[in-house]
């Protein structure tokens, strides 16, 4: 059976608190605030969210990536960086899933080092913390998780599957024996077209 994590409705009501707390907070700004989506499992969460802020905003995007098939791999890259100037403006960092912490680290320090943002603001639909490595500070979160387990849907992928699905949920034994066969035939598909 699956296990439902966070429904589309329990979704939704996070997108619109965590939203108003941030409207709040950001409506005094001078200089634009930046949304900072990561990606690409926070996608759907960035798109929610920003749903329910009013103030004026730019959204920008930043990739990293740290995480293969079930687990951490514990080193972090940056694919692909911002592409604004994020010098003394408020950046709203948008994340899907806090788990070890690694990524959201070298995140906020890779942004205050390079860019020198005025404030930098994290936020997460999950904040995971049965195997935090390292303390980050979450501001606003859609819920806390305090056991480790491995989630999809929503953004939240099993190698690159699974983003679609509107809620977030534990998938079976089952199901991940049932995507390794599709992405195998995937990998026989490729090697047929070569
Ligand atoms: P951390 O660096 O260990 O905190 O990992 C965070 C990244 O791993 C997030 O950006 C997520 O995209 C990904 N991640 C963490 N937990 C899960 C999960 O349960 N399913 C899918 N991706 C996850
Ligand atoms: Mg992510």
């Amino acid at each position: 059976m699956q296990e439902m994590i966070m429904s589309q409705a329990q979704i939704q009501e996070a997108c619109a608190r965590i939203g108003a707390q941030l409207d709040e907070r950001l409506s005094k700004d001078d200089r634009l605030p930046v949304f900072l989506c990561v990606m690409k499992g926070a996608i759907n969460f960035m798109v929610d969210l920003m749903e329910h802020v009013h103030s004026d905003i730019i959204t920008d995007y930043i990739r990293v990536s740290s995480y293969e098939g079930l687990g951490s791999t514990g080193k972090i890259v940056l694919k692909q960086d911002v592409s604004h100037s994020l010098e003394g403006r408020t950046v709203v960092i948008v994340e899907d899933v806090v788990d070890s912490g690694l990524s959201m680290h070298y995140l906020v320090e890779h942004l205050k080092e390079k860019y020198h943002p005025k404030d930098v603001i994290v936020t997460c639909l999950i904040d995971k913390q049965a195997k935090r490595k390292i303390d980050v500070k979450v501001d606003y979160c859609g819920m806390e998780l305090k056991e480790d387990k491995f989630l999809v849907g929503y953004g939240l992928d099993y190698k690159g599957l699974l983003r679609n699905v509107p809620y977030v949920y534990v998938p079976t034994m089952d199901e991940v024996a049932g995507w390794e066969k599709a992405l195998s035939r995937e990998e026989a598909a490729k090697k047929e077209l070569r």
